[in-house]
């Protein structure tokens, strides 16, 4: 496989272990651009993407994503980076947008030798009080819809191996 792009999109995994170190600005920048890259219906571009690295924050994130199932433990796997796609209220394809940022960033950082794992219920967090605080906090709109959220962090340990793909994943018609 000599494409790089094609590359990235076939090796990307969801990394679940990470070091302790902060992901670097720089990095952290260019993985943040390539989510506002991705296609939105219309253009209209009615997302928005906050990167969370202040630890005060980073912790009540997991706190409450933790609280929607009552699970214990970090359900962002220790890293110390976490990056919320939100969209506005008015967006009719929030869901479809969101996953498409959060796609293009998710493959952006596995470009970048970073891991990154997609991580559920951004919407019950940021429909609840306690992530409405955190908007009201970082001085954005309260009624941002949570859509998705992924982890960000340096790789610890073995980089993870794809699943069989299933066989009847695709059909050609011509
Ligand atoms: C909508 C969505 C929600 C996900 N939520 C979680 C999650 O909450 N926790 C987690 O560990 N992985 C989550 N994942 C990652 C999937 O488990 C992962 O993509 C899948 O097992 C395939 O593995 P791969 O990403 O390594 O190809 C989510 C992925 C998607 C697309």
């Amino acid at each position: 496989m000599e494409n790089t792009a094609l590359k990235v999109l076939f090796h990307r995994r969801s990394v679940r272990q990470y070091t302790d170190e902060k992901v670097e600005r720089k990095l952290l920048d260019t993985v943040l651009k390539a989510g506002t890259y991705a296609p939105t219906g219309g253009g209209r571009q009615q997302i928005k993407i906050v990167a969370v690295q202040a630890e005060e924050d980073v912790a009540e994130i997991k706190r409450l994503n933790a609280a929607v199932t009552a699970r214990q433990g970090d359900p962002y796997y220790g890293a110390g980076t976490i990056v919320l796609i939100l969209a506005y209220p008015e967006n009719h394809n929030a869901d479809l947008d969101g996953a498409a940022v959060c796609t293009n960033m998710l493959n952006a950082a596995d470009a970048l030798g970073l891991g990154a794992c997609w991580i559920n219920r951004s919407r019950e967090v940021f429909a609840g009080e306690g992530g409405k605080d955190l908007l009201r906090k970082w001085g954005l709109r309260d009624d941002l819809v949570g859509v998705a959220s992924f982890a960000l962090g340096y790789i610890k340990g073995e980089y993870p191996e794809p699943a069989p793909r299933r066989e009847d994943y695709i059909t050609v018609i011509s």
